[in-house]
């Protein structure tokens, strides 16, 4: 049952969640049956016709759009990549930074991201590191601000606790300080609602096989087309204003595209984006606030139930600062993965514990299932909570 939504019907697109009690959402999404359906079609054009190229490459822009409505931006403002990986480093790169400026991060934030800025040390720009805490908003990031600051980068909502960082204060400081902000949304994209306006975001990118129920190998990144000034640090046909019909390169025409199109490489991931486009339609028609409340209400189920077992949970708790679907709980990983595993449940190992993300087909019962687990396992004997 859901107060937000239909959840048996949404669960019965899921056969991966009718098999096992799938608590690992923040790992990789289980493929729905309408997101292979759209994989499915591609591949069919493709066996028997050799492929309608201009028709693919219309559904690559009617789902560009799509997520930019998703987002509340425009279509020229999303690009297509390959992962948050590649969307970060596109990001960092684009950035105008010069040896002596300095960009502000969480210690411990998805090394994905803290890398791709790392890079960045070969040019003589410092990253320094703000302790992560439970709350991380414009009031923590205030004192590390000085001159050299140029820019901040953080994840919306961390991996590995389920902090959910108040990104829209951070956004509001980055544009009193005329300081660049670029936001890795992938755990919280297709779960929490993302309004890029609000955050006032320079860069915004992620991945697309959680919350957005892709299989790996497609991702996004939103740039703010009034800064013109980023350009990509590479160069491509795709990215170029203008494509000379004969395809002969012109050394003097070099101008990116003045869209996001200009940050792409190439040929897109066309299996992946019909993918998209039907995952889209899905999170839409359920509503990402319903998700989002829906997987709050089994998170609060989850914590009463834990409380009463005695685990902790790592990460924060109030609704205000924590992730709706990702909870990490204070059982050794070494002693417990496999006993999930062993007993049909599909969990991750965390830092400092077992990881149970949430996605929109999880019901009450699959909760209830882990917890009657670990209830039975700690009556048992020496099997303690962290
Ligand atoms: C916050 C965050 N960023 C990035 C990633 C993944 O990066 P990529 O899409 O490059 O594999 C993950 C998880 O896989 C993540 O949790």
């Amino acid at each position: 049952m859901s107060r937000h939504y239909d959840v048996e019907a949404v669960r019965k697109e899921f056969p991966a969640a009718e098999r096992i009690v799938y608590l690992d959402s923040g790992f990789q999404a289980p493929l729905a049956r309408p997101v292979m359906a759209a994989i499915e079609t591609f591949l069919r054009e493709g066996l028997e016709t050799a492929g309608p190229k201009s028709v693919w490459l219309d559904r690559v822009e009617q789902t560009r759009a799509k997520v930019a409505r998703f987002l509340g931006v425009s279509a020229d403002e999303i690009a297509f990549t390959k992962n948050t990986s590649e969307s970060m480093n596109i990001a960092a790169n684009a950035l105008p930074l010069r040896a002596g400026d300095s960009v502000l991060m969480i210690h411990g934030d998805h090394p994905n991201n803290t890398y791709a800025f790392l890079n960045l040390k070969k040019k003589g720009v410092r990253i320094d590191f703000l302790p992560m805490t439970d709350v991380v908003n414009a009031e923590a990031f205030l004192p590390y601000i000085d001159d050299t600051t140029r820019a901040i980068s953080l994840s919306h909502v961390t991996f590995h606790a389920g902090h959910r960082f108040d990104i829209e204060s951070i956004g509001a400081l980055c544009a009193d300080k005329k300081l660049y902000f670029v936001v890795d949304v992938m755990q919280a994209i297709g779960v929490v609602p993302i309004d890029v306006k609000a955050i006032q975001a320079t860069f915004v990118g992620c991945g697309s096989h959680k919350g957005l129920l892709v299989p790996q190998g497609l991702g996004l990144l939103y740039w703010n087309q009034t800064l013109k000034e980023l350009e990509p640090a590479y160069l491509a046909a795709a990215s170029l204003a203008e494509i000379p019909d004969d395809l002969i390169a012109r050394p003097d025409r070099l101008a990116s595209s003045p869209t996001a199109r200009r940050f792409e490489l190439g040929n897109f991931n066309l299996p992946a984006i019909h993918a998209l486009g039907a995952s889209l339609d899905m999170i839409e028609q359920i509503g990402v606030k319903n998700i989002q409340n829906h997987c709050f209400d089994l998170g609060d189920h989850l914590l009463a139930q834990l409380d009463d077992l005695g685990v902790s949970l790592i990460g924060p708790r109030q609704r205000q600062h924590r992730s709706p679907h990702i909870y990490v709980v204070g059982l050794p990983a070494t002693e417990w993965l496999s006993y999930f595993e062993e007993n049909g449940v599909r969990v991750s190992p965390e830092r400092d514990g077992i990881r149970i993300s949430f996605g929109m087909f999880n019901t009450i019962d699959d909760v209830d299932r882990l917890v009657h687990l670990i209830r039975g396992r700690l009556s048992k004997k020496s099997f303690k909570a962290a």
